[in-house]
């Protein structure tokens, strides 16, 4: 018996003003429908089939660029005629899977979580439902569907346009999250009909008809107060931002995280940061980073899949698609981009911008300098305004710097070019051919020297200045 999951991904965002499917609108950086699929690759529910609807093409442009580790199919729903029928387009992969259990979720609600997902089928499982709900309690249940309860379990779901005053009044909502045992969804599934306020073909009313066909309906409280959110507006997705980046920032103070301020911290749900560590105001830490244990991250850092050892030192740094190792100071404003690395205990100072370039253990690059395509080694010291010069417009090269080389202030060094073990460059050289090791390399013009020169022109200088007065003054 294998279980499956349905996500409802076919409605645009036509409140969000956006020609784009509503569940890629973000939350904390990444679309809804990225935290729905993860949470079921977090339950271990491999095999999932996304019903995609407007601008369909989005979705399966957004399924490829994912690393995924469940096996997802898509399905197009056409025409959005509802929830119900939503579910229908999916009626083959429910027939392969015919002999487990299917969860349905809405892609437009980004907070369903593991511990729920587990915790509704194994009530599911142990009372032999046809269906289990999974809900929770709103203070405000405005627009959501309520859940009528009886002795057994419940009755149904009736949508908030559909209730009775009395049914207003319930504040048992239903998620849009359910457990189908796959079989009795696909027997009532196509006697769905458009009966009701929005002339829809509601999923909700699977349940009664399930119930109809004998079998127990139950419904799953969540521990999850937020499990129901979702997101029709941009006012309601900068709501489900500020939950999110609160609750993020709340589990890493329970962690033993220093914050300072929190104003414009951003933390991504799957970065990790080690113990002792302090993040400062400002600070933006995306996608899959990991920061170790003892550093300092901030004020104002954009960090984004980036490894980061211990004791490391951020303050105003950029950082893409990059390792940092233990020890490593940087900043302020520097920008590291993807494919940099940086290793033990270098230091890098102001204005510095770093690309594909690995930079050795305690190597410093103080100062206003570009260091792309390269690979430097070990203590080697850069000067200020040092520029490696990669790019000839048409092809990009790399420059090799040995162990212990010093490279002088406003060294531009055009690759391919290699600096020896040890070398060293003169200040304002221009170097376009290898250095041997331990060897000094100047490129520069010889200086000529004219004594006496600027005393002459002073007083030529001077001279015009004087006859220009004269003149002036009518003289
Ligand atoms: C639905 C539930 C409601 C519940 C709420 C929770 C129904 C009838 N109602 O209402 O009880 O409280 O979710 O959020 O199911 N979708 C499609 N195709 C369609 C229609 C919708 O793929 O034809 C997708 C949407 O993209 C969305 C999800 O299904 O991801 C939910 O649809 P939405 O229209 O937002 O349903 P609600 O009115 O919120
Ligand atoms: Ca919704």
């Amino acid at each position: 018996m294998s279980n499956n999951v349905v996500i409802l991904a076919g409605g645009q965002g036509k409140r969000m003003k956006v020609r784009s499917p509503k569940v890629l609108c973000r939350v904390l950086g990444e679309p809804m429908l990225e935290w729905v699929i993860s949470a079921c690759e977090d339950a271990e529910l491999n095999d999932i089939c996304v019903v995609k609807g407007f601008e369909g093409a989005q979705i399966d442009a957004y399924l490829e660029s994912r690393d995924s580790k469940a096996d997802i199919v898509t399905v197009l729903q056409e025409e959005q005629l509802g929830t119900g029928h939503a579910v229908m387009m999916a009626k083959d992969f429910l027939e392969k899977h015919a002999d487990g259990n299917t969860l349905i979720l809405c892609g437009d609600a980004p907070f369903i979580d593991r511990a729920t997902i587990e915790g509704a089928l194994a009530l599911h499982e142990s009372r032999g439902c046809g269906v289990t709900v999974v809900t929770s309690r709103a203070e405000d249940p405005t627009g959501y569907g309520r859940i009528v309860r009886n002795d057994e379990g419940i009755a149904g779901i009736v949508e908030h346009r559909d209730c009775t005053p009395a049914q207003l009044a319930i504040t048992e909502i239903n998620s849009g999250c359910y457990w189908f045992r796959t079989a009795d969804l696909l027997e009532v599934l196509f006697d769905l009909q458009p009966n009701n306020a929005q002339q829809e073909y509601y999923l909700t009313d699977c349940v009664e008809l399930i119930i109809n066909k004998g079998r127990t309906a139950d419904a799953y409280i969540s521990e999850n107060h937020n499990v129901s959110l979702g997101a029709n507006d941009r006012r309601g997705l900068l709501m489900l931002n500020d939950i999110a980046r609160m609750d993020i920032i709340e589990k890493w103070l329970d962690a033993g995280i220093e914050f300072t301020c929190i104003d414009g911290v951003i933390i991504g749900k799957d970065v990790t940061i080690g113990e002792g560590s302090r993040i400062d105001k400002g600070t933006e830490l995306r996608g899959k980073t990991v920061i170790g244990q003892g550093c300092l991250i901030g004020s104002n850092c954009i960090i984004e899949n980036t490894k980061i050892g211990d004791n490391v030192v951020l303050n105003n740094v950029q950082a893409y698609e990059s390792v940092i190792e233990d020890g490593v100071k940087i900043g302020p404003y520097v920008q590291l981009r993807p494919g940099s690395h940086i290793k033990k205990g270098a230091k890098i100072g102001d204005f510095v911008e770093i690309k594909k370039s690995t930079i050795g253990e305690g190597t410093a690059v103080a100062h206003l300098t570009y260091i792309g395509d390269s690979d430097v080694g070990a203590n080697v010291n850069f000067g200020c305004g040092v520029v490696t010069v990669n790019y000839d417009g048409d092809r990009k090269f790399r420059t090799v710097i040995e162990d212990n080389a010093f490279i002088g202030c406003n060294t531009n060094l055009v690759a391919p070019v290699k600096i020896g073990k040890g070398a060293y460059t003169a200040a304002g050289s221009t170097i376009t051919k290898d250095v041997p090791p331990s060897a000094l390399a100047i490129e520069r013009g010889t200086a000529t020297i004219k004594e006496g020169y600027a005393e002459k022109k002073l007083k030529n200088r001077t001279a015009k200045f004087e006859n220009s007065r004269k003149d002036d003054q009518g003289h």
